[in-house]
């Protein structure tokens, strides 16, 4: 069944839509955009590790959905010349599966485990062993008969993705040497992402059309790459084909994506906070309550470009909406708020 949050076109999940997506990945570090720090630091250590003809270091990435977690560890397989095997945390459920897939790995792949936070405790324990000293200890029999063996794995680089660093135990996280966080796109990002991603899908496309995409983005690429599809078809069937600045503007309406990529899911949650609870704080069980969405969709998906965007803030007693929400709204900024310091940005993850 589609999840609710499915159906929000400008879900940073990934929909069924996006089949595309996989010629739009850049394959490489050097066509990655944005993501500076993380690009310069694996950029040195992959280096390094060739030169030492030595496996990568294990990689934990994370950051909300689509900001390129998934493409960067191709991209690490790729620059380190090495093959990948891709799985995910609810993909292996027994230690068994973690073994089949570890001893077949040929010396130094990148082992990629999406959703890494969603290890099963027995599973995460048996890896612990393995990304240390590249050993399994396997349990054989059952009973008194029960006995442990060790075998040898060939060395590889282990490259977890989350969305959130803190839901992974802390055993698990310092076993990882490179950690990287990945932040939303500017702008401008975004604006050179929508150019190349046209280039490759064949969009005649003007610049201006391209940074009017960029802005409703949410900061994200996975998000630019889908809005630049609507457009163009917008484009194929109500212009003359061309994304222009006015052709993007009028597909985006059509699309109920305002001028800062909100759409009416963000609307109805802000308004509900400013309406019902007096500009918050509310906590977040009573609003997921309320507007009949799960609590870690509202937190994964919703919230950290709303706070990143400072129209949200997460304080310890609940989430609570700011001036500038308001504003950009056309709601009056509850009174009893007016003068009280607002909280700093909160936590992302
Ligand atoms: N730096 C980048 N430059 C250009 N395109 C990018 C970049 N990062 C991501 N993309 C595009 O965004 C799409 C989504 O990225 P990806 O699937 O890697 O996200 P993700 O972080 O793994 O998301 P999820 O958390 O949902 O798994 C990619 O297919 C790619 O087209
Ligand atoms: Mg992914």
């Amino acid at each position: 069944m589609r999840k609710k949050e499915d159906s929000r076109f400008i879900s940073p999940m990934e929909l069924p839509e996006d089949t595309a997506e996989l010629s739009l990945r850049p394959r490489f570090l050097r066509e990655m955009i944005g993501q500076q720090k993380i690009k310069q630091n694996l950029t040195i250590a992959i280096e390094a590790a060739r030169e030492r003809g030595e496996a990568l270091d294990h990689v934990l990435l994370y950051g909300p959905p689509g900001l390129g977690k998934t493409t960067l560890s191709h991209i690490i397989a790729n620059e380190m010349g090495v093959p990948i095997h891709t799985t995910s945390g609810p993909a292996l459920e027994k230690p068994g599966d973690l073994a089949a897939i570890l001893t077949s790995l040929e010396d130094q792949s990148v082992f990629f485990i999406d959703e890494i936070h969603r290890l099963s405790r027995v599973v995460e324990e048996v890896l612990y062993s393995a990304m240390e000293d590249f050993r399994l200890d396997v349990v054989i029999g059952q009973g008194p008969s029960a006995r442990t063996i060790a075998l040898n794995i060939p060395p590889f680089t282990l490259v977890g993705a989350t969305t959130r660093a803190g839901l992974i135990s802390s055993p698990m996280r310092s076993r990882f040497g490179i950690h990287c966080s990945f932040e939303f796109y500017t702008q401008e990002e975004l604006t050179t992402i929508v150019l190349r991603s046209a280039d490759i899908l064949n969009v005649a496309i003007e610049k201006e059309g391209a940074e009017e995409i960029a802005r409703r983005a949410r900061g994200t690429p996975r998000i630019a790459n889908r809005l630049l599809r609507r457009v163009r078809d917008y484009a194929q069937v109500r212009a003359d084909g061309v994304v222009t600045r006015e052709v993007a503007i009028r597909a985006l309406q059509m699309l109920e994506i305002d001028a800062l990529g909100l759409d009416q899911f963000d609307r109805r949650l802000l308004t509900a906070i400013v309406e019902k609870f007096d500009g918050g704080p509310v906590g977040l069980e009573t609003l997921a309550a309320m507007l009949g969405e799960e609590r870690d969709t509202i937190e994964d998906l919703y919230e950290p470009y709303l706070m990143q965007l400072g129209f949200l803030n997460r304080t310890s007693r609940g989430r609570a909406v700011t001036k500038a929400a308001c504003e950009h709204l056309g709601l009056p900024y509850p009174a009893k708020r007016d003068g009280e310091q607002e909280a700093g940005q909160g936590q992302l993850f």
